[in-house]
């Protein structure tokens, strides 16, 4: 018998979300308990087709609500914790690192401990048959790369931004717990997701929306920095395998050789947009040079081998087909674009990217 209930955290965000639907396609009988505290990237617009359907509960709360999240493990008593929650915004970390410890750090050593008090007898030293708590992390938690060589999971942790050290610190927290009190954990560490749900503030939604609206592309720097792209589908099911068949106390970096520099990504999504639309106006005329990122990452690029050789694992969605697919969902999805980019979007481009 396979897993059937997990408690899911941050699902109303873009990865999380995705992977409610990968697992209510793909399991008739699975359940799924959603504990996200929608901040301003979490959207239940996200999860509007799911409703009415048993299978999803949605609580809205903090992953760092002791006395909340206890009463969850309580009451569903999940065989698998999976925390997508996360501040994950480079830009914005840079801005209030504070916050990021907050959620990232302390939001996840309370779920850890929470899973320990629901699951381990501390007397026997023993933990619960079938549980497992798995960590959403990301392939930053390395640093950066130079033009050769790529990450792997023995790779020393050597993070740069806010962001990625707050992640970092997650993992060293989970795999404490591990080391500790033996408790079944995984890791996976994941390079840039792109999809349908991703919030724009991110790269690839974000040249989406202006370039429709003939409005600037902001290019950091020379724009060559590289980053490994993956359609977010692939690592949903990734995710599964690990919950499913991961070793315990394993991490599994999630990637696929799929490297871009960012000229590149900026230049296809205004190619297609402009053939798709017809639209001569979406040209790389747009294109505008912004000063770079504080402490921005040159490289990263993910080493699969471990998790293809153990799991069977790799991605099946080429990037060619992954833009167009992510690109045609965003033009038939104008009304969620209009709602995520109403209000406090507006200021948070204006602050973001004015003066750069
Ligand atoms: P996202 O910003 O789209 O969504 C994050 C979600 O977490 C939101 O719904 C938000 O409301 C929720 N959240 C934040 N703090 C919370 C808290 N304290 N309690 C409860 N909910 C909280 O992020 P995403 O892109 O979907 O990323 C999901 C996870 O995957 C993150 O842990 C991120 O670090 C990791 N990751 C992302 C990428 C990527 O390319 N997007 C790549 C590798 C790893
Ligand atoms: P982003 O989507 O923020 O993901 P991450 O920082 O986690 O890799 O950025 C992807 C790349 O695109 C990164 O090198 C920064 C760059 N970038 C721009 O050049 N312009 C932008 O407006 C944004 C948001 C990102």
């Amino acid at each position: 018998m396979g897993m059937k209930t997990f408690l899911v955290t941050g699902c109303a965000g873009f990865i999380g979300s995705n992977f409610v639907h990968y697992m209510l396609d793909k399991y008739p009988d699975v359940r799924l308990v959603n504990l996200d505290k929608l901040t301003y990237a979490g959207n239940l617009e996200n999860l509007a087709d799911l409703e009415g359907d048993a299978r999803h509960t949605f609580v809205q709360g903090d992953i760092g609500d002791a006395a909340l999240v206890a009463e969850l493990l309580k009451t569903c008593d999940p065989d698998c914790v999976i925390n997508f929650a996360a501040e994950s915004h480079v830009d914005r970390s840079i801005k209030n690192p504070e916050l990021f410890v907050q959620n990232n750090v302390e939001g996840t050593v309370n779920l850890l401990q929470r899973c320990k008090d629901a699951w381990y007898d501390a007397g026997a030293k023993t933990w619960k048959t079938g549980k497992k708590f798995l960590q959403v992390s990301t392939d930053e938690v390395y640093g950066a790369l130079g033009p050769e060589g790529y990450f792997t999971e023995s790779t020393p942790l050597c993070p740069h931004s806010p962001y990625s050290a707050s992640k970092a610190s997650a993992d060293l927290f989970v795999m404490a717990f591990h080391d500790t009190y033996g408790m079944p954990v995984n890791i996976t560490r994941c390079s840039n997701n792109y999809g349908p749900y991703q919030f724009p503030e991110k790269l690839i939604p974000l040249l989406i929306n202006n370039a429709k609206q003939h409005k600037t592309l902001p290019v950091y720097g020379d724009g060559m920095q590289v980053r490994d792209w993956l359609y977010v589908m692939d690592h949903c099911k990734a995710i599964d395998m690990v919950a499913r068949a991961g070793k315990v106390g394993e991490v599994y970096n999630i990637g696929g050789h799929n490297e871009r520099p960012n000229l590149f990504i900026v230049k296809t999504v205004i190619a297609q947009l402009r053939e798709r639309l017809g639209d001569e106006a979406i040209s790389e005329a747009l294109i505008t040079h912004v000063t770079d990122r504080l402490g921005h990452d040159r490289r990263y690029g993910i080493d699969p081998t471990k998790i293809k050789n153990d799991l069977g694992w790799y991605p099946e969605t080429p990037f060619e087909k992954g833009i167009v697919l992510t690109i045609d969902w965003y033009l038939g999805h104008e009304d969620w674009m209009a709602h995520v980019t109403s209000g406090d979007y507006q200021k948070y481009y204006e602050q973001m990217y004015k003066n750069r």
